[in-house]
């Protein structure tokens, strides 16, 4: 139950033994197991297991329907479980398992919450599976609507339906669920840092300020199959040169608006060797500090594709001021970051929840890949700003 041995037990789960990377889908084999580790969790420590409308996972200290009947709803902390194709150990576990340790920290303090106290795993964050990040959050909140999340399609041709009636779960009752809502009174996910901030900055830790607008589009490239050793270079209709000008497009037009843009996924058909495409559908991710530049990027993008589809678009995300301020205060003046990662944090604060996030130094810088890192030392930091984070705000008179 230590730090150590829930980092050691969940290290496990989902890992492909090839990449070395993480595979922990939406409602797959990993996913199952990774909420019985949860469920387990709370269990040990006599925390009661709620689950929403939409699967996402609370575990909660203290009664959060009276507390939030009084006026006092609680304070949730956490993250998620699943990862990205080839992911790292870290997005995601480490603001959970950060939860579970700062909550046995105060109680070995012989903390007494105020009001109650809850960890949470939200479903689906990354949205490897189905398209959509973050549809946990999304679904809870009402942004994304339930009857297209269960028409989402992954890329076996499984919809999110049948996934979830694989999973063993009803798809009648998916939906916002304003009374899990109505309990929480803060949220603050803990996150491994995405980049170097804090390397530069030489701290452990730091308060989020706020997320860059970003979406995901998809492009259909179609073309003509046909034999890669009969048919004449002008006798073509090759989508895969198609799409090579159109990720040259993105570079370029990602530069003149001081944005990013990647395209990272794609499929091919037939997907031969020795037979020109006849379709390529590639997916393309635009993120920037101001959505008039990533709206650009995206145009451009269009017009040199032949129009694309928006499958998911997340508004800039500026959290809660009063509770950032107050975050940086009672760590005694960490330093604040900017991200371009999206989280259900930032979708928690879009609703009105107030919410704040903190990060966790990454020396590598990197994630989304195995390299992502975060030293035990400063992973412990990570912990005890969390600790102290829900001491302040569920301590007496607070919020
Ligand atoms: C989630 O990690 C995202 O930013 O895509
Ligand atoms: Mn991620
Ligand atoms: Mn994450």
């Amino acid at each position: 139950m230590s730090f150590d041995s829930m980092w050691a037990t969940l290290e496990q789960v989902g890992r492909h033994p090839g990449s070395g990377g993480y595979r922990r889908y939406a409602w797959t084999e990993e996913d199952a197991i990774l909420r019985e580790w949860f469920t387990g969790e709370a269990a040990a420590r006599g925390l009661d297991l709620v689950e929403d409308r939409v699967g996402n996972q609370w575990a909660w200290w203290g009664d959060p329907d009276a507390a939030a009947e009084a006026g006092r709803a609680g304070v949730v902390v956490g993250s998620h479980l699943d990862s990205v194709p080839d992911g790292g150990a870290f997005d995601g576990p480490l603001g959970v398992i950060s939860a579970f340790a700062a909550v046995d920290t105060l109680r070995a303090a012989g903390f007494v919450p105020d009001r109650p106290v809850a960890v949470v795993n939200f479903i689906d964050e990354e949205g490897a599976r189905f398209g959509v990040a973050c549809s946990g959050s999304r679904l809870l909140t009402g942004v994304l609507d339930a009857t297209r999340a269960l028409s989402l399609i992954d890329g076996d041709g499984v919809s999110m339906a049948e996934a979830l009636a694989r999973a063993g779960r009803r798809t009648d009752h998916l939906g916002p669920d304003p009374e899990a809502l109505r309990r929480i009174g803060a949220f603050v996910e803990l996150h491994v840092e995405q980049g170097r901030g804090l390397v530069d900055a030489e701290q452990a830790v730091a308060v989020a300020s706020s997320i860059w607008p970003h979406g995901r589009w998809r492009l259909d490239l179609e073309g003509e199959a046909n034999h890669a050793g009969t048919t004449r270079l002008d006798d073509r209709r090759d989508p895969m040169l198609a799409l090579a000008e159109v990720i040259t497009t993105a570079r370029h037009a990602a530069h003149e608006h001081s944005c990013v843009a990647t395209i990272g996924k794609v499929t091919v058909a037939p997907n031969a060797v020795n037979a020109i495409p006849s379709r390529v559908t590639a997916w393309l991710d635009a993120r920037g500090p101001d959505e008039s530049g990533v709206r650009a990027v995206v145009a451009e993008v269009a017009t040199a594709s032949g129009g694309v589809s928006e499958e998911s678009w997340t508004n800039s995300t500026a959290f809660d001021p009063d509770l950032r301020d107050r975050l940086v205060s009672v760590l005694g003046g960490v330093p604040m970051l900017a991200t371009g990662a999206g989280h259900d944090a930032g979708i928690l604060a879009a609703a009105g929840i107030p919410t704040a996030m903190l990060f966790v130094r990454n020396p590598t810088g990197v994630s989304h890949s195995p390299a992502e890192h975060a030293e035990r030392a400063d992973c412990l930091a990570g912990v005890d700003a969390l600790s102290k984070v829900i001491a302040d705000l569920a301590g007496p008179d607070r919020l």
